[in-house]
This record gives C-alpha cells, structure tokens and sequence, in this order.
C-alpha cells in the first residue's frame, strides 16, 4: 500500500476484486502441496532404506515384520509407514495392524520389482524424490547466489550425482535399444558394421556401456568434465569386460577433435554446459562429413507461456533454479537452464553448422526431444 496526497493509504487496487473463492482454492493447493512435500522425502527414504522394495515383495505385514525384513528400527519403520498410509500410497488395516503396497503403485515406486515397467514416464519416482531432496544440500548456496549472482560447482553436490546416474540407468536399461535407437535410421546397421560414436558429457557412461554391448565392432569415446564421473565409467565398463570403450576427462568446449566420429550423442548434457555454443560446434567438428548428432534434452519450449500445461514444468524449473543453471553460472556459463526449450536448441545447432535438423519423439520417454542433426556431405 502506498500513501495518496492526503497522507492516507490507499487500497490496492486487486482488494475491489478480492475473489475469495479463488484464494481459498489455491490455499488448499498449498495445504495439498505440503503434503506432497512430505510424502516425497518419505518416498526418497523409502528408496534409499530399501523399504520400498522390502514393502514389494511382502504379504500384508506388521510395522515390526517390515522393519525385521529391511533391517530397520521399528519406530522409525512405523512413522514411515503413516505418512505412507495417510497419503494413500500404502494399504493399513487397523484390526491386524498390517501394511500393504499395492502392486500397481510398487510398479512405480519398487525399484527391484520385476514387474518394474512403470509405462513410459519416470523409471523411478522415488529416486528423484531422493534425488530433488538431496539437492537441498545447496539451496544456502543457491540463495546466496540469487543475491550475489554466479554458481554453485558440481563439486558443491555430494550425492546427486549418484542418485541421477541411478535414475538414468534404469531409463535407458529399458528404452535405449529398442525405444531410443529406432529414432535413427541407419545408425543400427553401420553400428552393425562398425562406426566410431562418442558421447558428449556422458556422465557415468551407461549409454555407452549399453551400445558398446550391443554393437562390439563399433568404438565408443565417452566425454566428460567431471573427474568422478569418468572415473566410475571406466570401472563400469571394465567390470562389464568392454574393449570397445574409452572414457576421456575434457571439457567438450575446448576440444581439439576432427573428422573422426561418425555419430555423437549427446544427452542431457548440452544445457549444463558453461559454453553450449563452443560445444556444439566442437561436436560438429568432431564429425565426418554426413555425421550426426542425437542430442536429447527435456521437451520444452523456449517460451515460458507455451509450457504451462507441461506435466512437470514447476518440478524442472525448480531442478533447473537447484542444479542445471547453477552449475553452469558457477563456470561464467550461459545458464541455459534446463527448459530452455527447442526453438532456442534448434537455432543453435543450425548456427553450430547442423543443415539438417529433426526432432523426434518416442512414447517411451514422453518428457523428451531427441534432436537428430546432420551434417551436410560437403562439410
Ligand atoms: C545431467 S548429466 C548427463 C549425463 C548423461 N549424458 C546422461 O544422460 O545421464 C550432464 C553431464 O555433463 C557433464 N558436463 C558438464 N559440463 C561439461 C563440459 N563442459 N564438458 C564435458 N562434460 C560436461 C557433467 O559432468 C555431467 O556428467
């Protein structure tokens, strides 16, 4: 409120249209949120615990039973449990005071679960519940940043890495080869053949484990800045008994790599990068002529009206505020963020060198775009 001439306050103008109603709504989104919230540090715990599965595979058990078989502290396992119950999650029948998961929702939630093919949206709510909370670990951080500005660095981050790659894992385990690799045609059989592909920003490498298995004349180079990530690609690949995959630790902006791959991937990777720009036109030039690049980052636009009726635009924003725009200002870099949306990706692949660009979908991994970009022959 503000004072007039007279030195009295006057209303705001949005009081005459106060909509009490519509203040009442959004007041129980906020009591329903908090439960949300709650339920989602319980699912993280249950995941991390190994309660969630342990609640899979069990008959309808008593708190005790529950704790007995995860090994926990029963006390503990029985306030889990309520919160479970009172957010429908989990089955409680008071006259034998025992709990139950149903299948349908361990489907989703139950990692170990054989029947764990949760249709094509997250391969593990549960994980990211985890994940999301342990990026709470850095909000003091980020808040500082909103005041001073810059970033906060992947090494500020001690468990989400980890729990990302899980989350990862367990999506393309399921959909890389028979969902992800149908949205290029051609690649199956020249891998077949034997091809040279690398991986831009791969993390920890399941990508390329994954293809390197299927595809044992083609050669894999997996590209990352993070120490721990190559690290623990390399173990993976060893422990799998690959030879025909190495892991490199570079920064994909500064690489001095030309003519050598016939395909690049790079997944989820580009928006983190302090230099998406210089990145995507090392690729390209990482490429023989007629190469391509699969890049794959969530489906978005770059306008933020036109993602409103997006199914996780709150959720993804606020990763992006945590994680993916931090970690890329704490370089200097240009803080895509992670909804920084497919007109802002394709302008600049065209401008990375890319002629030809499609974006492909699959109903298996509904919440993202795959951008096939080509080079031209002549390049
Ligand atoms: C969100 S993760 C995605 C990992 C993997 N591609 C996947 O789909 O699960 C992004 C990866 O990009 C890496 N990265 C960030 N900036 C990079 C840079 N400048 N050069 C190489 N890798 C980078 C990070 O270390 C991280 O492993």
């Amino acid at each position: 409120m503000q004072d007039d001439r007279e030195g009295q306050m006057q209303q705001p103008q949005f009081a005459a249209t106060f909509d009490a109603d519509r203040s009442e709504q959004f007041g129980n989104r906020l009591v329903d949120l908090l439960n949300q919230m709650g339920l989602a540090l319980m699912l993280g715990i249950g995941h991390e615990t190994g309660l969630l599965d342990v609640l899979a595979r069990l008959p309808p058990t008593s708190s005790a039973g529950i704790a007995q078989a995860a090994g926990l502290h029963e006390r503990y396992v029985r306030e889990w449990l309520a919160c479970l119950v009172s957010a429908a999650v989990v089955e409680y029948a008071p006259a034998s005071q025992t709990f139950a998961l149903p299948v349908e929702h361990a489907v989703w939630l139950a990692h170990s679960q054989p029947d764990f093919t949760p249709g094509g949206a997250f391969p593990g709510a549960a994980i990211l519940a985890e994940a999301f909370a342990c990026l709470m670990e850095v909000q003091p951080q980020v808040m500082a940043c909103f005041r001073r500005g810059g970033g906060v660095p992947y090494s500020a981050y001690s468990r989400f890495h980890a729990l990302m790659a899980q989350e990862r894992n367990a999506l393309f385990d399921r959909i890389l080869l028979p969902s992800v690799l149908p949205l290029v045609p051609g690649w199956g059989k020249t891998l077949e053949r034997g091809a040279q592909v690398a991986d831009f920003g791969c993390g920890r490498g399941r990508v390329l484990h994954l293809l390197a298995q299927a595809y044992p004349h083609s050669h894999f180079t997996g590209y990352d800045i993070s120490p721990p990530e190559i690290a623990q690609a390399q173990t993976e690949a060893e422990q799998m008994g690959l030879v025909n995959t190495r892991f490199r630790l570079a920064d994909v902006a500064g690489l001095d790599v030309a003519g050598v791959y016939d395909y690049a991937l790079a997944f989820d990777a580009i928006h983190d990068l302090a230099q998406p720009e210089q990145a995507l036109r090392a690729i390209a030039r990482s490429l023989k002529p007629g190469g391509s690049l699969l890049m794959q980052e969530f489906a978005a636009s770059s306008r933020l009206e036109e993602n409103l009726d997006h199914p996780l635009a709150a959720w993804l924003y606020a990763q992006s505020v945590l994680y993916c725009l931090t970690v890329s200002l704490s370089q200097g870099g240009a803080g895509l963020g992670c909804m920084w949306g497919k007109e802002r990706a394709l302008a600049m692949l065209a401008q990375a060198g890319f002629g030809a660009v499609e974006v492909k979908r699959t109903t298996a991994d509904p919440y993202s775009d795959y951008f096939l970009a080509r080079l031209s022959t002549e390049a």
